[in-house]
Order: structure tokens, then C-alpha cells, then sequence
């Protein structure tokens, strides 16, 4: 019997990360090349992508493989998976972060193109990342693939419905795999990340919809980011990586996450009313 060792080593694997151009995606990059790490990025964004690239250089890094694509497209997503196998020759980390917001918005008033916009980024993008580059992490000795939900895939939050549903579909998706993989491929860790609130530009890029004017929007995002936005991005990729070495099933990251998610763990019917009189509380 081949007996699975208890952690990861990530000097010298071979990593890929989507929406790898901001954020916790950018900070995974860095903290991944620092540990010695080779990298395969993606973002849609070309220059913030570049500016990664960059930046992974700087600090002493090899150049990663940068390609910039749209995750929401099933066949650019298997086209870079051959592309990284055929320029590496092996794929050991793959993180399916490229992540969409939507603002505040009523499940009752928001259009079906918001709706879908955002489960093409946030969940078929992951689903696309996942199913193009299993073959290639099933090929390793040991492997890891690490798809970014949300404190919002553990818990439900008002006038969010799209952005939850992407969230807990990618959670639903991700425990069912890891069951798959301890059966079928036990050396190919698979987890789920659930962030409480990062300082990132996520809320900033959120697409505007609903009947809030812009300003309207830009305050709330302002509150949202002083309120919630607590935990570095820099703070979030360590938390990830220790994960990614523990082999864990999942990972919660922030106080803010760990605290409504065991209340909603506990109550699960009385959360609604709990965290949703703290949130009218709190303006947002
Ligand atoms: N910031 C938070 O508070 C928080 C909390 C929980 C979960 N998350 C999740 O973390 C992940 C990373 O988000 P972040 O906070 O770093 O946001 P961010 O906006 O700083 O970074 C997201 C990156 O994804 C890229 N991207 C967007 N759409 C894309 C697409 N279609 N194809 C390829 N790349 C695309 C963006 O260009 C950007 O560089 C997301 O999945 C997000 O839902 C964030």
C-alpha cells in the first residue's frame, strides 16, 4: 500500500493561479514563488497580470507563464491547462481564485445577465479549472487543488443571493470532489477556502446593478470595506499555503468567517435572524 505523506512541500511544484493580477490571488503568487514554487498565471486583466509577473520577479523568482483569459470560457481554461503541462511538463497546485462581485441587489430584482455573468466567472470558472487540469494533478505523486469559496459559501447574506449561490455551489462542488479523489486518487488534495473579509479591490470592481446610483454604491462599498474588509491579502495567502501543507479539506480564514459560520453551524435555522438584525445594524 502506498502511504500518503502528512503534508505538502511546496519548493519546486509546479502551481497555477487564476485571477493571480490582484488580491489574494497576486499575494498567492508571491507567497508561492517565495517558498520556491514555479508559476503558471492567468488573469483577464493583462497588465495587472504583467505587474504580477513582475512582481514575483523582483523578489527573486523565476518568470512565470503568464496568459490572460477569460476563466468563464471552458476552452481557453483546458487550452492553458495543456499549455502549462506542455511548458512545464507537470501541474502539482491549481487555485481557482478569479472571483466576481455583484452590488447590493434584491434575488427578486436582479437581471438574469448579472446572474450569469457572475456563475460564469465565480462558479464555471472554478468547475472549468478544476475539470481541465485534474488529469494533469492525478498524473503527480502528490498533488493540491484549492478553489476560493467565501465566509458567503458557509453562510447566506441579504440582498447577495447570486454572489452566495456561486460561493456555496463552489463548496458543494469541491466537498463532493475530495470525497471522489480520497477514493478514486487519494494523493490529489482537494480543498475549499472560505475568506471573511479581505482587503482587496473586490467590492471596488463589483458590477454596479440594481436601482443604487453610483454614489449610492461607492458609499456602501466605502462602509463595506471599513466595516468588514479586515485581513490582508498577504495574511490570507499564508493561511491558504499552511492549508495547501496540511492537506486540509477546508480552510476559514478570519474571526470573521470562523465566528458566523459556527453560529450558523449551531443554529442553522436562527443564523438568518442573528446575523441578518447585525447586518441591518451595521448600515449594510
Ligand atoms: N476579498 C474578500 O473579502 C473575499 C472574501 C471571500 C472570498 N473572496 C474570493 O477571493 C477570490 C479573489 O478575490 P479578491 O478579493 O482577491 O478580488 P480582486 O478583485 O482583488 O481580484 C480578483 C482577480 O480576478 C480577476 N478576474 C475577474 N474576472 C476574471 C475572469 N473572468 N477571468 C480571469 N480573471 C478574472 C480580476 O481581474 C482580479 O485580478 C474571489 O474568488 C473572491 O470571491 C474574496
Amino acid at each position: 500500500m502506498h502511504l500518503q505523506s502528512l503534508s505538502m512541500k511546496i519548493n519546486g511544484k509546479i502551481a497555477v493561479v487564476t485571477g493571480a493580477g490582484s488580491g489574494i490571488g497576486r499575494a498567492l503568487a508571491l507567497a508561492l514563488s517565495k517558498e520556491g514554487a514555479r508559476l503558471a498565471l492567468n488573469d483577464f486583466n493583462k497588465q495587472t497580470l504583467e505587474e504580477t509577473g513582475a512582481l514575483v520577479e523582483e523578489q527573486g523568482g523565476e518568470a512565470p507563464l503568464l496568459v490572460d483569459f477569460d476563466v468563464a470560457d471552458h476552452k481557453k481554461m483546458h487550452a492553458f491547462a495543456e499549455q502549462v503541462a506542455s511548458h512545464f511538463g507537470q501541474v502539482d497546485i491549481m487555485i481557482n481564485n478569479a472571483g466576481v462581485a455583484l452590488g447590493k441587489v434584491t434575488a427578486e430584482d436582479v437581471e438574469y445577465e448579472d446572474f450569469e455573468w457572475i456563475m460564469g466567472i465565480n462558479f464555471w470558472g472554478m468547475v472549468y479549472g478544476s475539470k481541465a487540469f485534474l488529469p494533469f494533478l492525478k498524473a503527480r505523486t502528490e498533488a493540491s487543488l484549492v478553489n476560493i469559496s467565501s465566509l458567503f459559501g458557509l453562510i447566506g447574506i441579504a440582498y447577495q443571493a447570486p454572489y452566495c449561490t456561486t460561493k456555496f455551489a463552489i463548496r458543494g462542488f469541491t466537498e463532493s470532489l475530495r470525497m471522489e479523489m480520497l477514493d478514486l486518487s487519494p494523493q490529489v488534495c482537494v480543498t475549499s477556502v472560505h475568506p471573511g473579509g479581505i482587503k482587496t479591490k473586490i467590492a471596488r470592481s463589483a458590477r454596479v446593478v440594481g436601482s443604487a446610483t453610483k454614489k449610492e454604491s461607492e458609499q456602501l462599498v466605502n462602509k463595506f470595506e471599513q466595516s468588514f474588509m479586515k485581513t490582508t491579502a498577504e495574511e490570507a495567502a499564508r493561511v491558504i499555503l499552511k492549508g495547501i501543507k496540511k492537506k486540509k479539506g477546508q480552510v476559514i480564514i478570519g474571526n470573521d468567517a470562523k465566528i458566523p459560520s459556527l453560529i450558523a453551524r449551531v443554529l442553522p435555522s436562527r443564523y438568518i435572524n442573528i446575523i441578518g438584525k447585525a447586518m441591518k445594524r451595521s448600515g449594510i
